[in-house]
């Protein structure tokens, strides 16, 4: 379906004229460059869901948009369907852009509130003439399977709970009729008991429309039931990914054993919550060498200066740590 190959993404702020001169001047210095994804390769088969995890400030999001089409990456090659995403132009474009669809975090912000529940959701299929025959009963299809009453599709979005704003969002996507979505935090801002409902709906759609999943979470624990896959991210790189089974039972990169240690277990005598050691350093000045250094128990001299590459290291579980040269040596 999708494949990363080593994808790049900076993002600096652009100086306006005087700034430029200024620097060009050596008055000034350069804007400050944050590399947000750094060589991440990846890939998504057709079918899959693939859990993204890692702490605020990673750089999942970047990586879900450019997944998505949404963002170009500064270097790399994105493959869509085994095509390069940079080479499509005109109608496959354009199907390349509905097939791919973004499900954002925040369901207010991402719903204009001046427009009814059935205006949002017919807005894009509308535009696109994707709407046979009657569009009143198009956009009831799609609310209905995002379990949201289509009797209430006159309504603004304000007038709903957060958890059916969440399914006209998701609605909203399916309408366009895409086979890829990224679900970017897409439950972090319910509710418990709503979140559950939300992830299996998303369970249900998948059985029901043959949807593959990048899903964007900074919660283990909430990737953990639906994902297939997990791939984990610290600054901008993958350091580890593996079936889900996998990554619970044997994780092996140092940052993901904390983070797992993080995730509240509800069983007796089981519960964990210890604290992942120090902040997480910026990303404008990433440390050199593995950037888990600071933080890692096992650091040693090499991982301050030498970047660990991405290995496997059983099949189909790859980690970035050196650790694992020793024990192969
Ligand atoms: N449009 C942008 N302009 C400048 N910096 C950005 C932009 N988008 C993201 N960043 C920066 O890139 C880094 C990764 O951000 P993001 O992908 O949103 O991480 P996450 O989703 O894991 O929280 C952050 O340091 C963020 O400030
Ligand atoms: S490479 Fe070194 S610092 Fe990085 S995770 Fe492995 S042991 Fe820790
Ligand atoms: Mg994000």
């Amino acid at each position: 379906m999708l494949e990363l190959r080593s994808v790049s993404r900076r993002f600096g702020s652009r100086p306006d004229l005087a700034a430029r001169i200024a620097i060009a001047l050596g008055a000034a210095k350069p804007p400050p460059v944050v590399h947000a994804l750094d060589k991440v390769s990846l890939s998504i088969e057709k079918g899959e869901v693939l859990g993204l995890v890692g702490e605020s400030g990673c750089g999942k999001s970047t990586l879900g948009r450019i997944a998505a089409g949404i963002l170009p990456p500064s270097d790399g090659q994105v493959l869509w369907k085994g095509e390069d995403r940079s080479g499509l132009h005109g109608k496959r474009l354009r199907d390349a852009d509905l097939q791919a669809q973004m499900i954002f975090q925040n369901p207010m912000a991402a719903l204009n509130p001046r427009m009814t529940v059935e205006g949002l959701v017919s807005e894009a299929p509308k535009i696109h003439g994707m709407m046979a025959g009657d569009k009143g009963t198009y956009v009831d299809d799609y609310l209905r399977k995002a379990g949201f009453d289509p009797a209430m599709k006159r309504r603004l979005p304000h007038q709903f709970s957060g958890g059916q704003r969440a399914r006209v969002n998701i609605a909203r996507a399916l309408a366009v009729q895409p086979d890829f979505l990224v679900c970017d935090e897409s439950v972090a801002a319910l509710d418990v008991s709503i979140q559950a409902q939300i992830l299996n709906l998303f369970m249900d759609l998948r059985a029901q429309l043959d949807l593959t999943y990048l899903f964007v979470s900074h919660d283990l624990g909430v990737v953990e039931h639906i994902s297939d896959r997990v791939a984990i991210m610290y600054l901008g790189r993958i350091v580890e990914e593996a079936p889900v089974a996998e990554v619970f039972a044997r994780p092996n990169h140092p940052y993901t054993q904390q983070l797992l240690a993080e995730v509240p277990r509800i069983r007796p005598g089981k519960r964990r919550f210890a604290a992942m050691k120090g902040e997480l350093p910026s990303p404008l000045a990433p440390p050199p060498g593995c950037h888990f250094h600071p933080r890692c128990p096992f650091a040693h001299d090499r991982c301050r200066h030498e970047v660990p590459e991405r290995r496997e290291i059983a099949p189909g579980h790859s980690s970035a740590c050196h650790l694992n040269d020793q024990q192969a040596a």
